[in-house]
């Protein structure tokens, strides 16, 4: 009975694992090859589209700066891209299986990353930042060691929110997205959320009758944001020569004044 039930597991998982594989190529990952002729080759690029104004969903539409920016380096390297919104610890999942052929989603260049995947050059700064009610007695980072604290799992806020908080860990919530986390804290179950700046910013700005603000604490890293790739994909020097075009030939420049209203600091990704 015990070992029936143990081989149409198997024989079960198997199956599955035969089903995922058709997927990947018919989406273009693993070793689909360029059909010939002058027909692009289209990659598969995944996201957690719950992050706006960086990656979102707009009915089942996904848009956003990363994606825009992803496509115009994709099209500069002369490839096409299909975009899955998959969720974020599953991106990951979809990269160490290759089921992907890259991500773009505010992912932050981090040395502990690095030794799993490799990143393109770094295409947007940014840093963490504190979302409080308007009314709240916090004023940085020290001030949260007490607090409950928000944050999407598995992201550098929920890095910076363990060590802040350090033997109170118990007192930070992980929520597979942001917006569940900012939930929290408008249904005060959290004093504070940690998340990258635009999407608190874009969040504070479209919902001023939430009465939230944005609070920056400089002890809070720079970081920089970069596409993600197997490791040792053959596309990442193909895709930094392409990013590095958008730089300088005003691509980027021109994307980035569409979703940001300003001129980005190109300079500082080249330091
Ligand atoms: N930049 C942060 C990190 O890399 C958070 C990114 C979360 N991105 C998202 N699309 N949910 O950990």
């Amino acid at each position: 009975m015990k070992i029936g039930k143990k081989v149409r597991f198997i024989l079960l998982m198997g199956l599955v694992l035969m089903v995922s594989a058709c997927g990947a190529n018919e989406t273009g990952s693993k070793d689909s090859e360029n059909n010939g002729g002058n027909e692009k080759k289209t990659l598969r690029l995944v996201t957690d589209a719950a992050y706006a104004p960086m990656e979102y969903m707009n009915g089942d539409q996904i848009l956003g700066f990363d994606i825009d920016l992803a496509k115009a380096a994709a099209a500069e390297a002369g490839y096409e891209l299909k975009v899955d919104h998959v969720g974020w610890d599953p991106l990951f999942v979809e990269i160490d299986t290759e089921n992907a052929d890259l991500a773009i989603s505010s992912i932050t260049i981090t040395d502990d990353r690095k030794m799993s995947y490799d990143f393109s050059v770094p295409y947007y700064a940014s840093s963490n930042e504190i979302l409080i009610p308007e009314d709240s007695d916090i004023q940085s980072g020290a001030d949260l060691t007490d607090k409950v604290v928000a944050v999407q799992k598995d992201t550098t806020g929920h890095e910076i929110a363990e060590s802040i908080l350090g033997s109170n860990h118990k007192n930070i919530k992980p929520f597979e997205t942001t917006p569940l986390a900012i939930q929290e804290l408008l249904s005060n179950g959290a004093d504070a959320v940690i998340a990258d700046k635009p999407v608190v910013d874009e969040y504070v700005k479209n919902n001023s009758q939430q009465n939230l603000v944005v609070i920056t604490d400089d002890s809070f890293e720079e970081e920089f944001y970069g596409l993600l790739f197997p490791k040792d994909s053959k596309l990442v020097a193909e895709f930094n020569e392409a990013l590095n075009k958008l730089f300088d030939n005003g691509k980027y420049a021109e994307i980035y004044k569409e979703w940001f209203g300003k001129e980005p600091d190109i300079e500082v990704l080249k330091a």
